[in-house]
């Protein structure tokens, strides 16, 4: 089997194609590296001892997809290709609705002219927007504070009526709750430009130095300690709920969404103190003012994933502490 992975030398992309290599998959990655560098890919190789097609290639260029589509025999796509800084589509709507949206568009013509209509899309827990916790999948969605996740609001929808118009396609639309922590190897990670906007990257580059200090996002919420709290989850955790996820849609027809996450909730100062744990190093923080559009405390009932896939979390915030820390040590300038 064949799988086409978009935006697979990516944070998630990459550790869910070491995954996919490991289990005996052929794998085929579409990248553009507007987020992300080829030797990721190289470190993948290195890490499973097999080699994979990678193709430099925009998602939006019907062209360089529709020649990938050509030169493979593509069984099922998993779909990460995208933008996804929330601050920032705030700033560009248009860029993140033209990438993110376009770009699906584009990708799901191809598939259907080739006749590819399996499916995997990263979708976001931030669809749920303001609902009750834990978040269950029938819950109302598309209360959504920024343009970034409106693209993920968005391309469900038209998911869903691409399978209403024509019920032969199997679409898993996994919505991920916090990623975080490493391939234990600690060759690949979360790499990325610039001053991280979420919270373990800025963490760790606190830790090796690169940044002075963290500043918490509001201390005075109501939550047990004041600070926000998330449902974090292990990358390797999340990379293995697509191959669940694959395994489903090789064999049904369908659109199903599945919550992935632990199911717990960790506050941020938790997550500081599992840091410091894992890493023997005491952090430089401050709590400071609240961030804007930050929902106080939202996590996942990951129960139909765990009962229909078969997919459940392994790991902990420890080992996703242990794992970031691991990573940042061994790349103290990230991959190049
Ligand atoms: P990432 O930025 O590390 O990976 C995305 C990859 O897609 C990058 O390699 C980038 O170069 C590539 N890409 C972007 N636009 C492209 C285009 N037009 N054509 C080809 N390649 C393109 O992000 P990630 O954290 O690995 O996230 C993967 C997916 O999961 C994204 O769709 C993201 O929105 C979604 N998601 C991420 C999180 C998270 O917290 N990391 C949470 C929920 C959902
Ligand atoms: C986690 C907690 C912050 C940075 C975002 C997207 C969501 C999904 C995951 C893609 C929050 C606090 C953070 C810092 C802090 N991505 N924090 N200081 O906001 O839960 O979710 O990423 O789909 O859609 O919105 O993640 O890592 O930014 O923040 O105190 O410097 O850490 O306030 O409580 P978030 P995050």
């Amino acid at each position: 089997m064949t799988i086409l992975v978009t935006g697979g030398a990516g944070y998630i992309g990459s550790h869910t194609c070491v995954e996919l290599l490991d289990a005996g998959y052929d794998v085929v990655v579409v990248d553009n590296y507007y987020n992300s560098v080829p030797a990721v890919l190289d470190r993948v190789e290195k890490i499973t001892g097999k080699t994979l097609r990678r193709y430099d290639c925009d998602i939006r260029d019907r062209d360089g997809l529709e020649k990938v589509f050509s030169e493979n025999k593509i069984d099922a796509v998993i779909h990460f290709a995208g933008l996804k800084a929330v601050g920032e589509s705030t700033k560009l709507p248009l860029l993140y609705y033209e990438n993110n949206i376009w770009g699906s568009i584009v990708l799901f013509e191809v598939m259907e002219k080739a006749g590819c209509k399996k499916i995997v899309f990263s979708s976001s827990a931030t669809v749920y927007g303001n609902n009750p916790i834990p978040y269950k999948e029938d819950m109302p969605t598309g209360d959504v504070s920024s343009p970034y996740g409106r693209t993920k609001h968005f391309i469900e929808k038209i998911l869903g009526d691409v399978y209403e118009a024509d019920n032969s396609w199997s679409i898993s639309l996994l919505r991920y709750f916090n990623p975080i922590g490493a391939h234990e190897s600690g060759l690949i990670g979360e790499d990325p430009n610039g001053i991280p906007n979420n919270l373990m990257p800025y963490i760790s580059r606190v830790a090796i130095g690169k940044l002075e200090k963290l500043t918490v996002f509001g201390g005075d919420y109501d939550t047990p300690d004041g600070t926000c709290i998330r449902d974090y989850i292990h990358v390797v955790d999340l990379a293995r709920a697509h191959l669940c996820a694959v395994a489903d849609i090789l064999k049904t027809t369908g659109i199903e969404a599945y919550n992935i996450g632990n199911g717990k909730g960790s506050s941020v100062l938790e997550i500081i103190n599992a840091f410091e744990q894992a890493s023997g190093i005491k952090l430089n923080y401050v709590i400071g003012d609240r961030r804007a559009g930050d929902l106080p405390a939202f996590y996942a009932d990951p129960t139909k994933a765990n009962t229909r896939l078969g997919w459940h979390a392994e790991y902990g915030v420890d080992k996703m502490c242990l794992d970031t820390w691991n990573f940042q040590r061994k790349n103290p300038d990230g991959i190049r």
